[in-house]
């Protein structure tokens, strides 16, 4: 083992250590120093309760109960730096204690494991970030549903099979998003609410003989109730499972509104226009403005799904209860959750400063037929069968086209008459798109009244959770 490093909390049983490149393997500090003060909250709390219930002298607890503070304050302001040759965040924690406080630092480990204790920062770190992650998410509803506001009456087509399908307006289609950004904001409050339980007590995996008070620890770091079963506690990593599911779901989610983004800012649709500052150029071609951002979220979120296989695979074969490999559990949700952060604020800043170019979202409703249905509906209110109406309009489709027409408007009475006497002037005013829209008022409809509707909805429920 390298003279450098510190001798390891295992050392007394081995009477060979493994070498630099070894040690430096199996070790975990570079991730999971990200738990430090996590790690030094659990502690406090398990030392204040082995104070209490006197499984060690209570002056002692009083006293690495002031040094770990100590400790968290110096980390803070950068007089102490994490060592980052020593093994796991927790034997850095210990050894600095009992290198301050001698027999008293020795004293803390007493009635738990690193099993326990990880699972525990894992959890409290968790419990402590997902909520700015929340926020985010919800900040960038927001901002959708902001711009969503403004484009109420903006029509645009709607696509089925990247195809025109049926005109809808930018609001409902931004609306849309939200819906599925909401669903993964309760994801994550869901996930939040299972992992809320304190593994501390269940020690390496079947507890302790000794006298903790798990209830008081539990209590003492926030959570709402330690943890059923102590195998249980220190084997399972489901709830980083969830999490991770949660952050590969949203980030799917941005990666399909981003794929819009890029199809909407091509020349060949033209409906949005990103932001200079949101948008990059080429290094050999001079009228290039490209939309890399919605392009990078795009190609993120295959890292999401990544970390995703890479934890249900890491536990698919593990034996109960702690097993090594589980160490690997925090890089990848990290990961995740960090990319997921950034996705959230860079999509953010990208809508928020994007011009929409209703003329051309509203030109592109002319083409495609796209009030073929209307047509249907109208022979359908006459009484007309839906299948037959469905024909009648797409063979009305049929002489359009042989006449070079874009828009079934485009014929006159007389000729829709010879496809169905039940045409009448009216139906002229049918088939303009902004009348297609507003008569799709039906719950969930792109009808403006209703995805104000829809918008309010949506604000209501953020409002109740943030
Ligand atoms: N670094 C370890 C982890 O993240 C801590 C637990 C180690 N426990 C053990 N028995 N080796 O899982």
């Amino acid at each position: 083992m390298n003279k450098n490093t510190k001798s390891p909390l295992w050392a007394g049983r081995l009477a060979h250590k493994p070498d630099a490149d070894a040690y430096a393997f199996q070790a975990s500090i570079s991730v999971d120093k990200r738990l430090v003060f996590d790690d030094i909250a659990g502690s406090r709390a398990h030392v204040a309760m082995l104070g209490k219930q006197k499984i060690i002298p209570a002056g002692f607890a009083a006293k690495i109960g002031a040094e770990l503070e100590r400790i968290a304050r110096e980390l803070k302001s950068g007089k102490l730096v994490i060592d980052d040759s020593a093994e796991d965040i927790h034997s850095f924690i210990e050894g600095i204690l009992t290198e301050r406080l001698g027999d008293a630092g020795r004293m803390v480990h007493a009635g738990r494991s690193r099993n326990d204790q990880v699972a525990t920062d894992f959890r409290l770190y968790l419990k402590r970030t997902v909520p700015q992650l929340q926020n985010e998410l919800a900040e960038t509803i927001v901002t959708l549903l902001d711009r969503a506001e403004q484009h109420l009456g903006s029509i645009m087509p709607g696509y089925t099979h990247l195809q025109r399908a049926q005109p809808v307006t930018l609001a409902h289609h931004l609306t849309a998003w939200c819906c599925g950004l909401e669903r993964d904001y309760s994801r994550f409050r869901d996930a939040l609410d299972r992992l809320d339980a304190c593994p501390l007590g269940a020690g390496a995996l079947a507890g302790s003989g000794l006298p903790l008070d798990r209830a008081a620890v539990a209590d003492a770091l926030g959570f709402s109730r330690p943890t059923l079963n102590s195998m249980d506690s220190v084997a399972d990593r489901d709830f980083a499972l969830e999490l991770s599911s949660a952050c590969a779901i949203t980030m799917i989610h941005l990666s399909r509104f981003c794929e819009d983004i890029v199809l909407w800012a091509s020349e060949e649709f033209g409906f949005i226009n990103l932001a200079e500052a949101w948008s990059t150029g080429s290094s050999i071609m001079p009228q290039k403005k490209n939309p890399d951002f919605a392009e990078l979220i795009r190609g993120k979120s295959g890292r999401a799904a990544g970390n995703l296989a890479a934890l249900l695979t890491l536990l698919k074969g593990l034996p109960y209860a702690y097993d090594k490999d589980l160490q690997e559990d925090k890089e990848s949700l990290f990961d995740s959750l960090d990319t997921l952060s950034a996705c959230l604020r860079m999509f953010r800043g990208m809508m928020g400063s994007a011009e929409f170019n209703v003329k051309k979202m509203k030109a592109a409703c002319c083409g495609g037929f796209m009030e073929a249905t209307d047509a249907a509906d109208y022979l359908v209110r006459r009484g007309l069968p839906f299948r037959n109406a469905h024909e009648t309009a797409a063979l009305i489709v049929r002489d359009c086209i042989e006449a070079g027409q874009r828009h079934i408007g485009d014929r006159s009475l007389a000729e829709l008459k010879k496809r169905s006497k039940l045409f009448e002037d009216d139906i002229y005013r049918a088939l303009k798109p902004a009348a297609c829209v507003k008569a799709r008022s039906l719950p969930g409809g792109p009808a403006p009244r209703e995805v104000r509707r829809q918008i309010r909805a949506l604000r209501k429920r953020l409002t109740k959770k943030v």
